[in-house]
């Protein structure tokens, strides 16, 4: 594509600037969106972006809101980043793949009674999208256990979802469904005009009721967390991995940073890094969220300084908010206090 309008530009010599300076949609979406919805739009930790079930339901106004906004607390992150021009190149990219006309429709608010498309959601879409619209839990790609489903269904009950679809679209999305996922088709379920209205109305409400502990950031105190040590180095880190074992975890291997490389006097403080790991745990994340990966296996630093000794780990909560996936908040949470309780333990 490049290659051939580069080629054309200077054969023709004009009108090759413009050419050349349109974003590319498809290099664009292989660095910023394949990882997760595939390199053609098959899905993966994202849900499919090629299928004509989607693109028939989705207008434009949809695709541009949710690149920008991201699904806050899910996986889907939000690319405020992309210049205007980046994202329009992303959506033709996108339609590339649809033969069809895609749908325009009105803003126009959809009314129902919030009260019976409750009970028809519980009924009928809680035990997919979650029993608050949370949507499923991870991302579908698991390394231990059978996949729950083989596209995770999205969370409906998210700023992000809310502000990017017009209840036009959700009401279309319920009628036909999208064939090649999950997804039903209620038209084709016996669900009349009312009954669509209804649950549209319901899934609106969502947005006068934010769910607690979603899409929230959690606070994070600082990027490390430490704690002083009253022993040396060497007994700290004894104790360390015996924490270690105590609190479910393994101890991996352990590294000496020691002076003695550099002249005298100009020695880095003694350094130890510990790294350990619980398999269980170290599963759990990934699943819920690959890149976690990066920051594995877990480390706590030792460093003597001036006779002082501290531990120092990173802090987890840095994770969950780096990554923008409320699910993690938990699990960091839990890391967080095992890491408190291994240092006191190695404190004590
Ligand atoms: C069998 C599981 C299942 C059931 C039941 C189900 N859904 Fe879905 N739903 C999904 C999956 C999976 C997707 C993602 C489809 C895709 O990949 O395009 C989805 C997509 C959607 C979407 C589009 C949102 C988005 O971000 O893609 C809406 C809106 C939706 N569902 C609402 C509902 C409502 C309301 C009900 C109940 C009336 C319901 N669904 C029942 C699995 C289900
Ligand atoms: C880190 C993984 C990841 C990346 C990167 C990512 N997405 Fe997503 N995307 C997801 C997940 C997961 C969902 C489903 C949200 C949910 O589970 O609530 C999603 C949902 C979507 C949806 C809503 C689909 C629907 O059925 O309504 C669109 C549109 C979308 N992404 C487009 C993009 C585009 C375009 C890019 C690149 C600019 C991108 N995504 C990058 C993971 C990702």
């Amino acid at each position: 594509m490049l290659k051939l309008s580069f080629l054309s530009g200077i054969l023709l010599g004009f009108a090759s600037a413009a050419a050349l300076a349109a974003p590319d949609g498809a290099k664009l979406y292989a660095q910023n969106c394949a990882a997760c919805h595939g390199e053609a739009g098959n899905g993966g930790i994202g849900i499919p972006l090629s299928l004509p079930s989607f693109h028939a339901t989705v207008d434009d106004d949809y695709l541009r809101q949710t690149i920008r906004l991201g699904r806050p607390g899910r996986v889907m992150p939000a690319f405020s980043q992309l210049k205007h021009d980046e994202v329009e190149a992303i959506i033709r990219h996108l339609r590339s793949w649809y033969q069809g006309k895609p749908p325009i429709y009105s803003a126009a608010p959809v009314k129902g009674d919030v009260k019976r498309g409750q009970s028809l959601f519980e009924k009928h879409c809680a035990g997919c999208h979650g029993a608050n619209g949370e949507g499923g839990h991870g991302t579908g790609v698991t390394f231990s256990r059978p996949r729950d489903f083989p596209i995770m269904p999205p969370a409906l009950h998210n700023p992000g979802f809310l502000a990017s679809a017009k209840d036009a679209l959700i009401k279309t999305t319920l009628a036909k469904g999208r064939a090649g996922t999950p997804m039903v088709a209620f038209g084709q379920r016996g669900f009349s005009d009312r009954d669509l209205n209804d649950v549209v109305a319901f899934v609106r409400s969502f947005e006068r009721a934010p769910l607690a502990g979603s899409a929230t950031i959690l606070e994070t105190d600082s990027a490390i967390l430490s704690m002083d040590s009253p022993h040396d180095l060497k007994t700290t880190v004894e104790n360390i991995k015996l924490a270690i074992g105590n609190n479910n975890f393994v101890f991996i291997r352990e590294q000496k940073l020691e002076s003695g490389l550099v002249p005298e006097g100009q020695e880095a403080p003694a350094e130890h890094i510990v790294y350990f790991c619980n398999f269980g745990l170290l599963n759990q994340a990934l699943a819920t969220d690959p890149r976690v990966g990066l920051f594995l296996p877990c480390r706590i630093t030792v460093v003597e300084r001036e006779g002082k000794v501290k531990m120092l780990v990173a802090n987890p909560k840095r994770l969950s908010r780096i990554f923008n996936n409320s699910e993690l908040n938990e699990m960091c949470d839990q890391v967080t206090n095992m890491y408190k309780s291994i240092m006191e333990e190695a404190a004590l």
